[in-house]
């Protein structure tokens, strides 16, 4: 609040509190008198009309006083409020007139409850005025006049003013007052403010010039300002002047002294950071006068001269040059007075042991502020160090220079963008560069463009990291040829540079590449070979086994490999003569294998035992030897040279026989053409006939053996001609039913309505004959003969396991029977001559030979299945005389349909079995196979999954039929196909197989098989 704001408030208050006082006092002077006033007219008033009253009283007529009642109403005056009561209480006159007469109506309003203080005048005779105090707390004037009358009645008049009436005219004067209180106090305002501005206007000014004063500085000062504010501010001008004047020489006082302060704390910390680093240089400092005279020694000196600071100070320096060098000192000391610096200045200086070091000098002038030399200060350095450091970086620079030159490898150097900074000159031979070609180029323009992106990737990589193997890539060569190189890089930090090393694979690529071929290739042959390849370690450990060895040997590669092959496939004990053979090899220090093919035994996964012939090589590796065998089986090839030395034996047994059968035949030409004579010489003499009679029987006998033998020998005369044989079996047939008698049911079959075959018809029904013959020997209790005919091809596959056979198209007559059967141990026996089981005088065990004979000179076939107590089947093939007809040629075998399913085969054959299993693979089928029911079932039971069982039926052990039904049990629905060398009538006939299954009757074509299949899979 400003000064002028502070006294203009205390004057106005002023005014304000006397104009109160003022106006307060005399209003109560006023009411004092208002009051007064008041009270005398009531009196006099009330007084009036008592006696107006008691005037009409004494007229003793209730009519005046009425009326006199009446004027005091009407006289009433309009501030002053009139009543009349009389001693009971009751008002007869009141300004509201409803509470006049009360008593009379029964609603007393007793005038003394509403004027307390009267009360006790009730009957008085005296009246009385007062001033009483209202509701309000006002006061008022009320005055009680009584009305003398005669009797006991008494009246009185009271007469009351209101203070609000008392006190109009007061009020009206306060309002007034008031007014003119409020007039006078706001002239008092202006006033007040009026003064007290122009009393506080100076020091006001003051004020805003010292204010002022940091900007305007004194000129603010209104100096020239008259009256009090020009004293004021003159003085104040002037006492700020001598205060401005005094701060500044203080100011400059403390500047001084902080000046002073300053530079000695700096002298001494420059002091002390001299000696510190004079002390902890490594360098030895030393100063001297300037006649030579120690006067420092740092311990760095110390350390180089060996004499301590104690020892030198105060001496010569002389005491540290070499004799032969003191020549040195005056120079020195010529030059320093000169004022010049002496810088490395290299020389010998002698230590306290007397031994010489080699120093680098630095000699300069030690001044004084004056600039006078007044000192000389000598920095030592031993140098013996440094040369040596500098040599041995010499000579390391020196072999780094020789390696970058002579390597093979092409060192690049590149800088952090990538462009070449340094290049060895083998870049000459690897890229055709010479090295100043590539400097200063990006790395990027000597790389082949598919690897850009990755080197770069690499190389970014390889900043954060340590050395790194980079991918290979191809650079192009100056002449556009493409080179593999190899990459080593590491990213330097310190250097900023890429330094890698890139090798030339080209030719170590071209060679990994001509080996992968030359694997190829090989993996090629022993993938292709027939021969089984199987790779052993030296400890005899399966290292590789191929798909023909899974094939021949029966395990899957997984199965074997890792396994030992001696324990695997060997004797069961593990040695064997292969392991001999294989330890002495090692042994032996030879590298080359003894005896690299022989036979031997191997045991397959199935447990039989084949013969293989193996060879074998060893190849050294760096872990010792590996041995590479081809295992051949042979077990076709014996098969075939046992089947041809059979055909052989009976070729040969068969020349024989017929040798002696011709000149026995001419014997007995001579016996039988010379007896009829001998017969007629002696007829006469009955012993002797009965003699020549004999000679004849056994003749002829003789000449039956010998056409016999004959026949097997293939040397009977027979006229082939072209037959319908289903014919010649109807009409046999009646003959056979004849011969073979009652208990034994002939059964004909024919595919065809005829079956042509180049045959001699006759020597055809003696051997069906003969076959009927064995039949019903061997059913001594009855049973049934079945000949079937039909139209067979005998093709190359065929032809492979059965030798002496032609392919070609051939009527096959197939003789079954249900009887005994032929013992397994006769069945490859039995077309030998005299093989017979049926004893002395039953049978010559030619019957066979015979048929075989006859078969074989007309060019035909013959095979026998048989099972011991389940019956015969023997099937001759003659050469088809189809062609001969006019009948068609047979339609060309059907398209072949293959498929993808997999194939359960079970025979016991194993050629039989190879050929079916040849031949589904072909068709494309999967397979497993399994050598009889029993394998078959384990099969099943370890899970392998397949769409068809095509078994044998007639098999060791379990045949196919409950095979099939074993396999049903896990596999309900599983599809079935038979296969037999039996007939289908007779399998059937024979209660094997029920009517409907399908069977693919032995022997049959590709074609056949890939349609049975086909069908049975669909079935
Ligand atoms: N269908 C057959 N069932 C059972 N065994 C047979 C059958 N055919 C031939 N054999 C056996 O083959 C042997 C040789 O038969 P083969 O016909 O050659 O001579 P054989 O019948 O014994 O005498 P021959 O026929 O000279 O009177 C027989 O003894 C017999 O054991
Ligand atoms: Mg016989």
């Amino acid at each position: 609040m400003t000064l002028t704001t502070r006294l203009a408030i205390a004057m106005i208050a002023l005014v304000a509190i006397a104009v109160s006082a003022v106006g307060w006092l005399s209003y109560r002077n006023l009411e004092q008198a208002l009051l007064q006033r008041a009270r005398d007219r009531i009196a006099t008033h009330s007084r009036q009309l008592a006696d107006d009253l008691e005037f009409a009283a004494a007229d003793a007529t209730g009519e005046a006083v009425r009326r006199a009642l009446d004027r005091i109403r009407a006289l009433a005056e309009p501030d002053e409020a009139i009543y009349v009561v009389n001693r009971q209480g009751d008002y007869l006159v009141h300004p509201d007139r409803t509470r006049e007469g009360g008593g009379l109506l029964g609603k007393p309003n007793d005038w003394r409850a509403d004027f307390p203080h009267l009360a006790a005048l009730a009957g008085a005779g005296q009246g009385r005025t007062e001033l009483t105090v209202d509701e309000s707390g006002q006061p008022s004037a009320t005055a009680l006049a009584p009305v003398p009358l005669a009797g006991s009645s008494w009246m009185a008049v009271i007469a009351a003013v209101p203070n609000a009436v008392i006190m109009a005219p007061a009020a009206s004067i306060r309002s007034a007052s008031l007014l003119v209180g409020g007039i006078a106090v706001l002239c008092a305002a202006m006033l007040a403010f009026v003064i007290a501005r122009s009393l506080t206007r100076p020091i006001v000014r003051l004020t805003r010039a010292v204010q002022g004063i940091p900007g305007k500085g004194l000129s603010s000062i209104p100096v020239e300002a008259g009256g009090e504010t020009g004293v004021l501010a003159r003085a104040f001008a002037e006492a700020i002047e001598q205060i401005n004047a005094k701060t500044a020489a203080l100011e400059r006082e403390v500047h001084e002294h902080r000046r002073t302060v300053a530079a000695r704390d700096h002298h001494a910390e420059r002091e002390s950071l001299f000696s510190g680093a004079v002390e902890s240089s490594s360098d030895a400092i030393i100063t001297t006068s300037l006649d030579g005279t120690i006067t420092g020694w740092n311990s760095a000196a110390e350390r180089l001269y060996g004499y301590s600071a104690a020892e030198t100070l105060g001496k010569n320096i002389a005491l540290l040059v070499p004799p032969d060098r003191r020549s040195e000192i005056q120079d020195e000391l010529r030059r320093i007075g000169w004022g010049e610096t002496i810088e490395h200045n290299e020389t010998v200086r002698l230590r306290k042991d007397g031994s010489r070091v080699e120093v680098s000098l630095a000699i300069s002038p030690i001044k004084a502020p004056s600039g006078a030399i007044i000192g000389i200060s000598k920095v030592a350095r031993d140098i013996a160090e440094a040369n040596r450091t500098r040599q041995a970086l010499r000579q390391q620079t020196e072999e780094m220079r020789r390696v970058f030159e002579t390597s093979q490898d092409l060192i690049i150097v590149m800088d952090s963008r990538g462009y070449v900074v340094q290049i060895s000159p083998s870049c000459r031979a690897i890229l055709g560069y010479r090295p100043e070609e590539m400097i200063g180029r990006s790395g990027a323009d000597f790389m082949h463009p598919d690897h850009l992106d990755n080197s770069r990737a690499e190389l970014r990589a390889a900043r954060g990291g340590l050395n790194l193997k980079l991918a290979d890539t191809r650079c192009i060569r100056k002449d556009g040829q493409e080179v593999w190189l190899s990459w080593l890089g590491t990213w330097s930090g310190p250097a900023k540079r890429f330094f890698c090393v890139g090798r030339d694979m080209t030719e170590s690529r071209r060679a990994q590449e001509a080996l992968r071929e030359s694997e190829r290739l090989a993996r090629g042959i022993i993938n292709t070979a027939l021969d089984a390849f199987v790779q052993i370690d030296d400890t005899g450990v399966i290292r590789d086994w191929s798909a023909q060895a899974e094939n021949i040997l029966g395990w899957p590669r997984e199965e074997v490999l890792g396994r030992n092959v001696f324990a695997l496939m060997g004797q069961p004990d593990g040695q064997g003569p292969l392991r001999k053979d294989l330890e002495a090899f090692l042994l032996s220090g030879n590298e080359v294998v003894a005896r690299p093919r022989r036979e031997l035994v191997v045991r397959r996964r199935d447990g039989e035992e084949i013969m293989a012939e193996l060879s074998v090589a060893a190849l050294r590796t760096r872990d010792g030897f590996l041995f590479n065998a081809f295992v051949r089986d042979l077990t076709d090839r014996i098969a075939a040279e046992e089947r041809i030395r059979q055909a052989e034996k009976m070729e040969a047994v068969g020349q024989l026989t017929g040798g002696i059968a011709h000149d026995f035949n001419n014997i007995l030409t001579v016996i039988t053409g010379t007896i009829e004579i001998l017969a007629a010489a002696v007829k006469d003499e009955p012993q002797l006939v009965t003699i020549t009679r004999m000679i004849d029987e056994a003749a002829s006998r003789g000449a039956d053996l010998t056409q016999h033998l004959l026949a097997y020998a293939r040397k009977q005369p027979l006229e082939p001609k072209v037959t319908d044989v289903n014919t010649l079996i109807v009409d046999t047939a009646k003959l056979l039913q004849r011969t073979l008698g009652e208990h034994v049911e002939i059964d004909s079959v024919f595919e065809n309505e005829s079956c042509p075959a180049l045959v001699d018809p006759n020597q055809l029904v003696t051997a069906i004959l003969n076959l009927a013959l064995n039949a019903r020997d061997a059913m001594p209790s009855g049973g049934k003969v079945i000949i079937e005919t039909g139209f067979v091809v005998l093709d190359d596959s065929y032809v492979r396991i059965n030798a002496d056979v032609r392919p070609g198209h051939y009527a096959m007559i197939a003789v079954s029977d249900t009887g005994t059967g032929v013992p397994s141990a006769m069945l490859d026996k039995v077309f030998d001559p005299f093989v017979t089981s049926k004893g002395p005088g039953k049978g010559t065990g030619l019957g066979l030979s015979m048929v075989y004979g006859f078969i074989k000179q007309s060019a035909g076939h013959i095979t026998i299945d048989s099972e011991e107590g389940h019956g015969t089947t023997i099937k001759m093939y003659l050469p088809s005389a189809v062609d001969s007809l006019p009948a068609p040629e047979p339609a060309e075998a059907p398209a072949v349909e293959g498929g993808h399913e997999t194939i359960l085969v079970v025979e016991d054959d194993r050629l039989v079995r190879d050929y079916v299993l040849t031949q589904l693979h072909s068709l494309g089928y999967a397979t497993l196979h399994a050598a009889n029911a029993t394998e078959a079932l384990a099969l099943v039971r370890d899970g392998n999954a397949f769409d068809l069982l095509f078994t044998d039926v007639i098999m060791p052990g379990m045949n196919g039929r409950q095979l099939a039904d074993e396999v049903l049990k896990f596999r309900p629905g599983l599809k079935v196909l038979y296969t037999s060398g039996y007939t289908e009538n007779a399998i059937i006939h024979h209660g094997r197989l029920d009517e409907g299954v399908l069977l693919l009757a032995k022997p049959y074509r590709k074609s056949d098989m890939a349609i049975m299949i086909r069908k049975a899979l669909l079935a």
